[in-house]
């Protein structure tokens, strides 16, 4: 089996869960946004600034053939807007993490650094925007998914125990 791969909104939780799925499997997790800002040594959200969102997605498609080329056996979780690259089934199997707009947006806004997660996400600037764009975005989720996995009100155990069959081997 090839890698797991986390998909679903900004802030929904891919990277919380990616990392609690490593430490519980002994697999390793990487993700997109990182792998960026390792390539480029800059913030995403600089990345944004300077260059723009196109800029980005191209970043996106680049980083998405390396991990094709490079990645296996791991857990992979990914910025919001990454399933759009071509390649995304040949890297893994698709997981897409899903709950309500409201429930993201509360998650976020109760977090400790709420203030810092919102502003490291330049499409999360604006609660209306943000809104429609996670409504374009869902049936386009849904569809590449593989898995669909609900979120809302579970537990990171709870969570972890069912994707726990899809591990790579
Ligand atoms: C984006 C989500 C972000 C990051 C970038 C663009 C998006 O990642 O990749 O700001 O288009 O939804 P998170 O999903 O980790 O916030």
């Amino acid at each position: 089996m090839e890698n797991i791969v986390l998909i679903g909104f900004m802030g929904v939780g891919k990277g919380t869960l990616a990392r609690a799925l490593a430490q519980e499997s002994g697999l390793y997790a990487v993700d997109t946004d990182d792998l960026i800002e390792s390539l480029t040594n800059m913030k995403i959200r600089k990345i944004f600034e300077k260059y723009g969102e196109e800029y980005f997605r191209a970043l996106e498609r680049r980083t998405a053939q390396w991990l094709v080329d490079n990645v296996h056996k791991s857990i992979v979780s990914t910025g919001g807007g990454f399933y759009k690259v071509d390649n995304l089934k040949e890297i893994g199997i698709i997981v897409y993490l899903h709950a309500d707009f409201d429930w993201i947006y509360d998650r976020i806004l109760k977090s400790k650094n709420a203030k810092k997660k919102l502003k490291k996400r330049p499409l999360f600037q604006n609660y209306k925007r943000a809104k429609e764009l996670y409504k374009q975005r869902l049936p386009e989720y849904r569809k590449v998914a593989d898995i669909t996995l609900d979120v809302e009100g579970k537990g990171l155990d709870q969570l972890i125990q069912a994707l726990m069959p899809h591990l790579p081997q």
